[in-house]
């Protein structure tokens, strides 16, 4: 009966596992895949998630429901919240429940609304389930960012509790990360550590004092500090209205107007973005529509593959400063 740890992302999940004797280790979907995308789609007849419900997102977006973390608690006039709205071409509506906000998507050939919790608690069951291949979870460890207040951490037991899991304790992602690494104490003295965690939805750094005790070692967060909309999702955006901008310009076609057409360039962004570790300049290559209809359709269906380029994302980096 093992220990279970979860890290419920912006983007990706991951889930260990302490085994019997006493290592921990972290569950592999097939070989080497860790990284368990944070998505589920709502098909017809089953819902689905990970990779197979990321691939959806631009064939049945609005069924489609991802990112969700950063909504817990979050007021529907949130500055930020609107901004989210307006710029990130989520698949899925976000809608007003009396200040307060509900994720809106199409269900079982119903529309329904989802608070921010009821889609974490899908998530969270479900990784619980994979990891039941291991065996059933005897209790379970959930991370959130050390910046999350205490409302929003109980939110993230209310949503482990919906799903069925006995949350033994909510461990900070820093903390999570210091110990995952190794970096114990050792020589018996203190020790300053510093996590650089740049994520889906935030770019965050956390300055951790580990104190060595007489049986563990005490994890304490000293300071915090980022910001909450500078992670690789963020980059993406910029990227994703960048290119729409030029394709409009170019072909003078407004594809920011059709859902299916902006998740497929997001996931082209999202994919090609990657080599940008590599190289000064990538290609974007996405499958472009011949026009748009007033409702939104796509008229002339796809065409044959486009490039288009995109830079190096320091500049937008430092535009953000
Ligand atoms: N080689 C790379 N180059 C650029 N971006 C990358 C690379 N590898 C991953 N990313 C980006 O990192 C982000 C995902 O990071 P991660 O899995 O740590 O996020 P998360 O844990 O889901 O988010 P958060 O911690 O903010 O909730 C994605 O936006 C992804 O595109
Ligand atoms: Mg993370």
């Amino acid at each position: 009966m093992p220990l279970i740890g979860i890290d419920l992302g912006t983007t990706n999940s991951v889930v260990a596992y302490r085994k019997k004797n006493g290592t921990v280790d972290v569950l592999c979907k097939k070989l080497s895949e860790k990284i368990i995308p944070s998505y589920a789609s709502f098909l017809e007849k089953k819902r689905v998630f990970e990779s197979f419900a990321k691939n959806k997102t631009s064939v049945h977006p609005t069924q489609t429901v991802y990112a969700v973390k950063q909504s817990h608690l979050r007021k529907f006039d949130d500055v930020q919240v609107q901004s989210d709205i307006r710029d990130k071409n989520y698949a899925y509506d976000i809608v007003d429940t009396c200040g307060g906000i509900a994720i809106e998507a199409d269900c079982l050939s119903e529309r329904k609304q989802f608070s921010p919790v009821q889609i974490s608690a899908m998530f969270l069951k479900h990784l619980a389930e994979l990891a039941e291949k291991i065996g059933s979870a005897s209790g379970v460890v959930n991370t959130v960012p050390a910046y999350f207040n205490d409302a929003q951490r109980s939110l993230t037991r209310e949503a482990a509790v919906i799903a069925g899991l006995d949350v033994l304790r909510i461990v900070n992602e820093p903390t999570a990360a210091a110990l995952a690494y190794g970096i114990e104490t050792g020589t018996g003295e203190e020790k300053n550590v510093l996590v650089f965690d740049l994520g889906g939805g935030t770019f965050y750094m956390t300055f951790l004092k580990l104190v060595p005790g007489s049986s563990v070692t005490s994890v304490e967060v000293v300071a915090t500090g980022g910001d909450t909309h500078l992670g690789g999702e963020d980059v993406d955006t910029l990227l994703v209205q960048l290119l729409a901008m030029r394709f409009n310009e170019e072909q003078n076609c407004d594809i920011t107007v059709n859902n299916k057409a902006m998740q497929k360039l997001r996931q082209a962004v999202s994919v090609e973005k990657h080599f940008l570790s590599d190289f000064e300049e990538i290609t974007v290559r996405f499958d472009v529509v011949t026009g748009v209809a007033q409702d939104g359709t796509l008229l002339g269906g796809l065409s044959p593959t486009e490039k288009r380029s995109a830079r190096k994302p320091q500049a937008l980096y430092r535009e953000r400063k």
